[in-house]
């Protein structure tokens, strides 16, 4: 199962179940609907310190934990502007080289005009998804674990999942694109396990 996550195009999108070798890696709780923290703006990272590139280990191996192809910090309640991504694809011989990403302050600096439409989901919705569309090609700046700034084209996937994930940093999640009465629906499904939950 494709989770923040984008099914459709090519095939299934599942991510490289990566062995990661440092036993200092610690799977953290993703959190979902409605905890409120997700609805934060998450503040720029000053600097990469130990502690910010121990949150990207973590949130890398929380993310294939889960299984998910993206992840903003703010899903593991840590209200800074980083991500972590991995898009590899199985080949042919159905095997998948992890292609681990991080990104540091992400910001879309122009977007085409041209739309895309991805199958959305998302780790802090579980099991939930559904269409939506978003500009298909975008220029991101991000600043990558060693401080070093890039600009990159992002086309496909790449471009939603990263267009997805930007937005966790803003408080936006995927189902705000949806019709009111969709997103109620959600909300109000994962409002009422909470509670049972809690009981
Ligand atoms: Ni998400």
């Amino acid at each position: 199962m494709v989770k923040d996550g984008l099914t459709g195009g090519e095939g299934a999108l599942t991510p490289a179940n990566q062995q990661l070798k440092s036993p200092a890696m610690a799977i953290r709780e993703i959190i979902t609907l409605p905890d409120k923290q997700l609805r934060l703006v998450s503040k720029p990272v000053d600097k990469v310190t130990a502690e910010v590139r121990k949150l990207a280990d973590d949130m890398l191996e929380t993310m294939y934990a889960a299984p998910g192809i993206g992840l903003a910090a703010i899903q593991v309640a840590q209200p800074l502007r980083l991500i972590t991504m991995d898009l590899a694809k199985r080949d042919e011989d159905g095997e998948t080289k992890p292609r681990p990403r991080v990104f540091i302050n992400p910001e879309i600096l122009s977007s085409s005009e041209e739309m895309s439409v991805y199958e959305e989901g998302c780790l802090s919705i579980p099991e939930y998804y559904e269409e939506v569309e978003r500009p298909a090609k975008v220029r991101v700046r991000f600043t990558d674990l060693d401080g070093k700034v890039h600009e990159e084209d992002a086309e496909g996937l790449f471009a939603t999942c990263i267009q997805h994930e930007i937005d966790h940093l803003n408080g936006v999640l995927f189902v705000d694109y949806l019709s009111k009465l969709k997103r109620d629906r959600v909300l109000k499904k994962f409002t009422k396990a909470a509670k049972r939950a809690a009981e």
